[in-house]
């Protein structure tokens, strides 16, 4: 165990338990709270750990887990796209977008929870157009963007590195404009996938008056975020990522265990360890 606040096992380390999320680095991670409120809440006697793993030792450590009797992991930064390739069963989406971050270790099977994750959260909004401006093309704009695409929303993409956006939308097999200035004028929605609020960094931003009720979002949660600071300056409702953690947890206890998972109680997890 390296770290007294998250604990987290090297994946040659981890001992028996029933599920994990595996990253590199892991230790951020809030999944293991959030799972153990969800089995807390509703008596279920499982086990949900972080483990550290590489990319390249990725297959490896899945084959280790599984012979301990795992039965689901949770592949965070940099497996979903190994996850999406190791799966011998994955749904259309992960077929499409080549990433995946929930797998069943005894079938095999991968699914993407981010993706219905977000739009579940974007489904309690009230936005006034389906107009959207994504800022970034990492691997989380792979889920986010074609989640958007296929809830109808017309989308303009910009990333700082503009070829990777292009790449991008060739491997999705998406046309939408890249823009090399961004703009929020006539936008309901501006989504940040970017990791800049990591490094406090300011995006370019040409930031115009909010249609009335015009939401940014950010995918992080848990800091300050300039990106919302800017946005909220401008007549821009502000939401974070938390409640996109919450509802990607919730979705896959439910793959997993096939019963409701307890959102509240995952997000006072969450909430608590903030
Ligand atoms: P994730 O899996 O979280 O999406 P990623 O694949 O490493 O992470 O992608 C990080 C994204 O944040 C990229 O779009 C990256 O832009 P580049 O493609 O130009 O690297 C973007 N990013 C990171 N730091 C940034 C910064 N300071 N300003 C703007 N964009 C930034």
């Amino acid at each position: 165990m390296k770290s007294s606040r998250r604990p987290f096992y090297p994946w040659r380390e981890a001992p028996e338990a029933d599920f994990a999320v595996l990253g590199d680095p892991v230790e951020h991670s809030r999944s293991p709270k959030m799972h153990h409120a969800a089995y807390e809440e509703l008596d279920l006697k499982f086990r949900y750990i972080a483990v550290q793993c590489p990319s390249d030792e990725f297959a490896s450590a899945l084959h280790r887990l599984s012979s301990l009797g795992y039965r689901g992991v949770n592949a965070t930064v940099p497996h979903k796209e190994s996850a999406a390739r190791w799966a011998q069963s994955v749904e259309p989406f992960v077929r499409k977008t080549g990433v995946a971050n929930t797998i069943d270790l005894k079938a095999e099977r991968a699914i993407n929870t981010d993706a219905p994750g977000f739009l579940a959260t974007l489904a309690k909004e009230t936005l006034p157009n389906k107009k959207a401006l994504v800022l970034g093309a990492g691997g989380t704009t792979r889920a986010l963007l074609p989640a958007l695409v296929d809830a109808g929303f017309e989308c303009t993409l910009w990333n700082r590195t503009r070829e990777k956006a292009e790449r991008l939308l060739t491997d999705l097999n998406l046309k939408l404009p890249v823009v090399s200035h961004p703009e929020s004028a006539d936008c309901g929605l501006v989504l940040n996938t970017t990791s800049a609020g990591l490094f406090a960094a300011k995006l370019p931003i040409k930031w115009s008056g909010a249609v009335e009720g015009a939401i940014a979002y950010d995918v992080a949660y848990g800091r300050e975020l300039v990106f919302l600071n800017e946005a909220q300056k401008h007549g821009f409702q502000v939401r974070d990522g938390l409640n996109l953690l919450v509802e990607q947890g919730a979705l896959a206890f439910e793959f997993w265990l096939d019963q409701p998972a307890p959102r509240m109680a995952m997000k006072r997890a969450v909430l608590e360890d903030l």
